[in-house]
């Protein structure tokens, strides 16, 4: 039997967890539960990362994480214990499934457009890396990592799942138009791995009018992957087509350790009293018996949910206000009483239970710190974030004279608009440019030559953060400024 690590968490979350155990245990889930001390009460005593060390060396050993929802004391100065979770245990892929439940009344389940999305979100790099820096009083940067063995590992269990689905079509959403290195990257790994799944429809999307579609076409999309600010922003945008978030369940995912959990919070206001709707929980708990391989259980149990909410029973935070609400009790009670029954639609197919496959990871060689990039690298040039208040012209000509025998001026930008040797004076200007200089008909330059030019120019300048420019032999890995 498989043993799983179980937090009940803060709030709702006992009485949430209860009632999915108390549905799993009826429907003979072969899981046996280990429970572990993580969320409020553990900040309370003093862990500063919201679990105690039993946990944590519980939660690695077993590799499984079933969890409520938790609370983050305020004004302690102490990090989110569902962040930490994340990032601590490499979980790479935030899997996320918005489906019509019947029962849940929406504009699209009312007009009987089906939907069934899965949204899968990086959930590592991209400007989450919170990596931040006031460069001038004025001018605030975010560093927005996105690289390409963390596209491809998300990417991969992107296609992998959606195989598994029985998809028919999988999307990358992007803004690869706009920011054609980062975007670009991750759309090019998703069509490089796209090669290796023939079956599915593989195409992209740019971000905005992914967002357009999803609610005017809901039903044309099945699995989308996006990088993590956009993928978090799409999969709200989906959980709001469903019925909102608390019937989003969601799945952490990563090679040794996975997270499942609803997305909703702890419900401080309704705590205690019963009422809460377990239904995002079981939901995720249903995901995480997938990921298992205990598909017999998982379509046991989803389809009798689907049943339950279809015939109207409900808690008292949705469905029809003249019947009466079930309490948290009842409605897992009504679950098990619905075992065997099959919903009018969206029935899920009964599915034999499949090996798990788990992946043993060797954490003494990391493959990611591997590049495959073959061709030699050359630095060609470095982008100078200059602070000044003076016109372009005059900065240009002072930058000029730093050149030197090694570098020429290129071009100087203000927040990504070129503004010298061309531009318009109707540029807004702030108190940073970007001087870019590049090397003398493309020869190849070291960190030296570079070093050189930083204290030349420091003698008059105040240098906020320099960028080098590399290329990949002909290939340039750098953007161009905004008319340019
Ligand atoms: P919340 O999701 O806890 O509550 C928002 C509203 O939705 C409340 O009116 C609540 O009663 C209702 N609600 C939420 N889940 C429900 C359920 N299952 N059944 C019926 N009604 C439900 O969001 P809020 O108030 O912003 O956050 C409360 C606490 O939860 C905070 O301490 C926050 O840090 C934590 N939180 C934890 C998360 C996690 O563990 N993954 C995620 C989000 C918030």
């Amino acid at each position: 039997m498989t043993k799983i690590a179980v937090a009940k968490g803060d709030g709702i979350g006992p009485e949430i967890m209860d009632a999915v155990l108390s549905i799993f245990n009826a429907a003979k889930v072969p899981l046996e539960y280990e429970f572990v001390e993580m969320g409020k009460w553990v900040f309370d005593k003093g862990y500063s990362n919201g679990m105690t060390p039993e946990a944590q060396h519980t939660i690695e050993s077993l590799g499984i994480l079933f969890k409520g929802p938790m609370e983050t004391p305020k004004g302690k100065g102490v990090k989110s214990v569902n962040v930490t979770a994340r990032k601590t245990w490499n979980t790479y892929a935030n899997k996320r499934t918005f489906q019509t439940l019947h029962g849940v009344d929406t504009v699209f389940s009312k007009a009987g457009i089906p939907i069934d999305v899965t949204i899968v979100r990086e959930n590592i790099e991209d400007t989450y890396g919170g990596i931040e820096h006031m460069l001038t009083r004025d001018v605030a940067l975010s560093r927005r990592f996105i690289t390409r063995p963390g596209s491809h590992q998300v990417i991969k269990y992107a296609f992998e799942m959606a195989r598994k689905k029985g998809a028919r079509r999988i999307s990358c959403g992007h803004k690869a138009n706009i920011m054609k290195i980062t975007d670009g990257l991750f759309l090019e790994v998703f069509y490089e791995v796209a090669k290796e799944y023939p079956e599915l429809k593989a195409d992209d999307v740019i971000v905005d009018d992914l967002c357009m579609k999803l609610v005017t076409r809901p039903d044309l999309f099945d699995v989308v992957v996006l990088t993590n600010l956009q993928g978090d922003i799409v999969s709200d945008l989906c959980a709001g087509l469903v019925g909102g978030l608390g019937f989003a369940p969601s799945a952490n995912v990563g090679d040794h350790i996975s997270i499942f959990e609803a997305v909703h919070g702890t419900a401080p206001d309704i705590a205690g009293k019963n009422i809460a709707n377990p239904t995002a929980l079981l939901l995720s708990g249903i995901g995480m018996l997938q990921h298992l391989g205990l598909m017999e259980n998982a379509s046991l149990i989803e389809n009798a949910l689907l049943y339950t909410l279809e015939s109207g029973i409900h808690t008292g935070d949705f469905g029809d206000k003249s019947t009466p609400a079930l309490n948290t009790t009842e409605f897992a009670g009504a679950i098990i009483g619905n075992f065997g029954k099959k919903p009018l639609q969206n029935a899920k197919p009964e599915l034999h239970n499949i090996p798990s496959s788990c992946t043993v990871v060797n954490l003494d060689a990391n493959a990611m710190m591997e590049s495959q990039e073959t061709i030699k690298e050359r630095i060609v040039g470095v982008d100078m974030f200059i602070e000044s208040n003076v016109q372009p012209e005059v900065l240009a000509k002072k930058c000029q004279r730093h050149a030197g025998v090694k570098f020429k001026l290129v071009n100087i930008s203000n927040r990504g608009t070129q503004v010298w040797p061309t531009g318009s004076r109707f540029t807004n200007l702030v108190n940073q440019y970007n001087a870019r200089f590049e090397s003398i008909d493309g020869e190849t330059l070291n960190q030296q030559d570079i070093i050189g030019l930083y204290v030349s120019l420091s003698g008059d300048f105040k240098i906020c953060s320099l960028e080098l420019l590399n290329a990949w032999g002909d290939k340039k890995a750098y953007s161009l400024a905004q008319g340019q």
